[in-house]
């Protein structure tokens, strides 16, 4: 017996001879992430000598808030030994919080560290760990001057040296949670629609079910008519007033019903808008056909059945005076000064009859400037003529886009508030006077607080920050500013965080080809619940031609977009529960709430939502929206596991007490 205990003893005492220190600099720190500058190698991010609470360090890493180290161990690594804090050399009030995670498991957190806190010493057993995560967060008041120092940090290591990984480490499953729709129809989509009287109209009723559905609509306005076959409405939009309908499916199923409003006077877009948008897919290689594609694909992929509606062309496809395709090249406008459409687009009006044809509606694009972003003609100048064309092609939405505008603002003189509302303002007053309804889309990247003045000059949606572009890893900061105008947002009138870039689309550095969004299951199901509790416009910016069913089930949850689309049309709440985590919160007009509780951190943490923290009182009955299923009754909180980057969607109702 006393043999066989020294054995081991022995063991262990070989590995730890054997062992080694490998610094945390030798790794590559390319793969560390931050949120400012890069990571430095025995020097702080301000590139001088390491030093926290007046001590100084030879080695280590100076890095920024937020920031993150993905490590495998392979199970080689004994310890983790350093010494952290903020740089002395941080010169603001730097917030900062260390967090180290080891296969899922927190290992150690620190609470926010401030400049002056002594150095904290951190020696950490990592025997047996396949990974391990570096994290500094920011404190939860944002990244300014939160420099902070892995100093000394080394791996005790007896086996595999420790490697640096790429995020995000985890391969995760792409899950679908929604159950696919049943044969009996379902109404879906917007439950209002607003139009102009004596415009024309058009409105495609979203069902879901097993076709053929036999559509009717009770009280329907006479200058309207229903097509029985395919749920489309057209025809003359009825006198000022509001007009409220029974929408009816029936198929061998069942049979759907459900009350719409249609409120004909002088606002458009009551509820969010929903659509695709080419950009972030064809960037400068958009063509007739691909539109024409999108048109197909919204209708017979389901999209068109849960509310998707316009089919929206961005930049180039006009003229540009230099460009790569030739086709792309050639005379601006034509002798009566209209815009000339390029040669990949031969026909706009039997493109846009083509999209009407399916019950869906056509957007598209120009700037106020000379030449659009990506140098292609536009509208300076020719505002009256531009709108009556785009409108006599029969187009029903337009995205604005300031562009080259800022060359001519910049001339004038007068407040940057004026300059800034005068583009936006000209072409509302003139999209109001056209015989066709045209949304009207501001694109200026939030300039002037636009969510303040967006309604007022004509406006139905504005962006409120910059392109998201491929930086995809910001969803959760874009949302969470974009909430923060949560005051402004209302019927008509919607704050746009840009589009929904899931599934497959171009990467947008370099308007490369699509390609797997970066994004892993869990955060496509944030970004797409994120918007709908912010009740923002919802574009699909993927590749419409290579859909697959986990995106189309990300898109397409009705429940889900039940949420963006209520009528109410709030944007949520966000209540912070702890510094990775949140809960927003956003009425719905029946007097339920719905609820998402967010997770940003790396590893999978429980989130509860306190009926305190919401506004409710009493027992709550919910629903788990991305699952479609009945969570039963809670008292007064409700707590949920909630993955990596991910979500849990729940819609709560007041029970009986
Ligand atoms: C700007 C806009 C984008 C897109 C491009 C087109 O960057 O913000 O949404 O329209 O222009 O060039």
């Amino acid at each position: 017996m006393k043999i066989l205990f020294i054995i081991p003893l022995l063991v262990t005492a070989l590995v730890s001879s054997a062992a080694e220190t490998v610094p945390l600099t030798s790794l590559d720190l390319s793969k560390m992430t931050q949120g400012w500058g890069k990571p430095q190698i025995d020097r702080s991010i301000r590139e001088k000598p390491l030093s926290i609470g007046g001590q100084k360090f030879e080695h280590g890493v100076g890095t920024h808030a937020n920031s993150t180290l993905w490590i495998d161990l392979a199970g080689g690594s004994e310890r983790f030994l350093a010494s952290i804090g903020v740089d002395d050399n941080a010169n603001g009030p730097a917030t900062v919080t260390f967090k180290i995670v080891g296969d899922g498991k927190k290992l150690l957190e620190t609470g926010v560290m401030k400049p002056g806190d002594k150095a904290r010493s951190v020696d950490l057993d990592l025997k047996g760990l396949k990974t391990l995560i570096l994290m500094v967060g920011d404190g939860g008041d944002g990244v300014g001057f939160d420099h902070a120092n892995w100093a000394d940090a080394r791996f005790v290591v007896s086996g595999a040296k420790p490697k640096a990984l790429d995020r995000p480490m985890l391969k995760e499953t792409a899950v679908i949670l929604t159950p696919k729709p049943g044969p009996a129809p379902r109404i879906n989509g917007p439950r209002v629609t607003g139009c102009r009287p004596g415009n024309p109209f058009i409105f495609r009723i979203p069902t879901t079910g097993e076709r053929p559905i036999a559509f009717t609509v009770e009280n329907l306005p006479s200058s309207l008519k229903l097509d029985a076959a395919n749920g489309i409405i057209t025809g003359t939009a009825p006198a000022r007033g509001e007009f409220t309908l029974t929408l009816r499916a029936k198929n061998s199923h069942g049979e759907a019903t459900r009350a719409f409003k249609i409120v004909s006077g002088d606002t458009l877009a009551l509820t969010p808008p929903m659509g695709w948008n080419h950009w972030y897919t064809h960037y400068d290689r958009i063509t007739d056909q691909l539109m024409r594609e999108a048109a197909d694909v919204m209708a017979s992929s389901g999209m068109a059945d849960v509310g998707y509606q316009y089919v929206s062309i961005d930049d180039c496809w006009m003229n540009a005076p230099k460009n790569k395709d030739p086709l792309r090249v050639g005379p601006l406008r034509d002798a009566q000064g209209n815009l000339i459409p390029n040669k990949h687009f031969p026909d706009m009006v039997a493109m846009t009859e083509y999209i009407h044809s399916k019950g869906l509606k056509a957007g598209i694009y120009t700037s106020p400037g000379p030449l659009t972003c990506a140098g292609f003609a536009a509208t300076y100048q020719h505002e009256e003529q531009d709108a009556k064309l785009f409108a006599d092609w029969g187009f029903d939405f337009l995205k604005y886009d300031w562009c080259s505008y800022g060359g001519i603002a910049k001339k004038e003189t007068g407040p940057e508030l004026a300059k800034f509302k005068k583009p936006y303002q000209q072409m509302g007053d003139i999209l109001k006077r056209q015989k066709r309804d045209i949304v009207f889309n501001l694109c200026q990247y939030g300039m002037g607080n636009v969510w303040e003045w967006g309604a007022e000059v004509g406006g139905h949606c504005w962006r409120t920050a910059g392109d998201l572009g491929f930086e995809l890893d910001r969803i959760f900061p874009v949302a969470l500013k974009n909430a923060e105008h949560r005051a402004w947002s209302k019927p008509g009138a919607w704050n746009d965080p840009d589009y929904i870039q899931i599934g497959r689309i171009g990467n947008a550095r370099g308007m490369g080809e699509p390609i797997a969004s970066p994004l892993t299951p869990s955060e496509q199901y944030s970004f797409m619940s994120l918007w709908c509790l912010s009740a923002a416009p919802l574009f699909f910016s993927g590749d419409m031609g290579k859909l697959d069913e986990f995106t189309v089930n990300v898109l397409c949850n009705s429940e889900v977009i039940d949420v963006d689309q209520d009528p109410l049309g709030q944007c949520a709440r966000v209540v912070p529960v702890e510094e990775e985590t949140f809960v927003m919160v956003k009425d719905l007009e029946d007097g339920s709430k719905a609820v998402g509780l967010f997770n940003r951190s790396e590893v999978e943490t429980s989130v509860t939502a306190k009926w305190s923290d919401l506004g409710v009182k009493g027992p709550q009955t919910l629903r788990d929206l991305w699952r479609q299923k009945e969570l039963g009754r809670f008292e007064n909180e409700f707590k949920a596991s909630v993955p990596r980057h991910g979500v849990v969607m729940v819609r709560m109702t007041g029970a009986r007490p």
